[in-house]
């Protein structure tokens, strides 16, 4: 089964609340939350008040995306606004096997994302820590962007890696890019849980848009 987790990063914030409700209603899997701090990505977003605001309004999941530097000074701030996983990047990690521990120890499931340059042998001595690993299938930052080809070997590899540590359950997750034709490209490379922001809230029957990356 393909996890489908809109990014509400493409939905209008001045709705915020309603827009989480239309994608629970269309059928979503997560909810991806992605959270940048204008150093490690040149964007800025939103932090934990506005993630603990739109928490009472739905049951979903919520995945969250730090595209932030030292991001455990966030952790704490984000457990109590209701985050379920945290994702953070290889990069931005100098003790990345702390980094999860500690997210582990506020109660929250640990992911990690990869930047299209980064190898995968950074997982290697983590990989029982985790429950996700985040390919990123664009340079993050902001949504819209054209998905990256390269990365379906990358996936593969993934895959392949999982398979020999016995440990297929963890998601392999993709961002960026990700619409009807993408997703069937990443699918068949392994991914099993599939962000979308730009093709799903720019589509106005969104149900359809989510069952069309199954
Ligand atoms: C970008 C974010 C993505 C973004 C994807 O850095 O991590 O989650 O919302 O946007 P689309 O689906 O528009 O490429
Ligand atoms: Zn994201």
């Amino acid at each position: 089964m393909t996890i489908i987790a809109p990014s509400i990063l493409a939905s209008n914030f001045a709705s915020l609340g309603d827009e989480v409700r239309s994608i629970e209603a269309a059928g979503a899997d997560w909810v991806h939350i992605d959270i940048m701090d204008g150093h490690f990505v040149p964007n800025l977003t939103f932090g934990p008040p506005i993630v603990g605001m739109i928490r009472p309004v739905t049951k979903l999941l919520f995945d969250a995306h730090l595209m932030v530097e030292n991001p455990q000074l966030l952790f704490p701030a984000l457990a109590a606004a209701g985050v379920d996983r945290i994702t953070v990047h290889a990069e931005a990690c100098v003790h990345l096997e702390r980094t999860i521990s500690e997210i582990r120890g506020l109660g929250m499931k640990a992911g990690v994302a990869l930047n299209p340059h980064t190898p995968l042998s950074v997982l290697e001595y983590i990989l029982e820590e985790i429950d996700l690993v985040l390919i990123m299938t664009i340079n993050p930052g902001f949504g819209g962007q054209s998905f990256l080809p390269s990365m379906l070997p990358k996936l593969r590899q993934l895959r392949e890696m999982l398979e020999q540590h016995g440990r297929s359950d963890i998601y392999i997750q993709v961002d960026g890019g990700i619409n009807a034709e993408t997703a069937a490209l990443v699918k068949e490379a392994g991914a099993n849980s599939l962000v979308a922001g730009t093709y799903i809230f720019s589509h106005t029957d969104r149900a359809a848009a989510i069952a069309s990356l199954r």
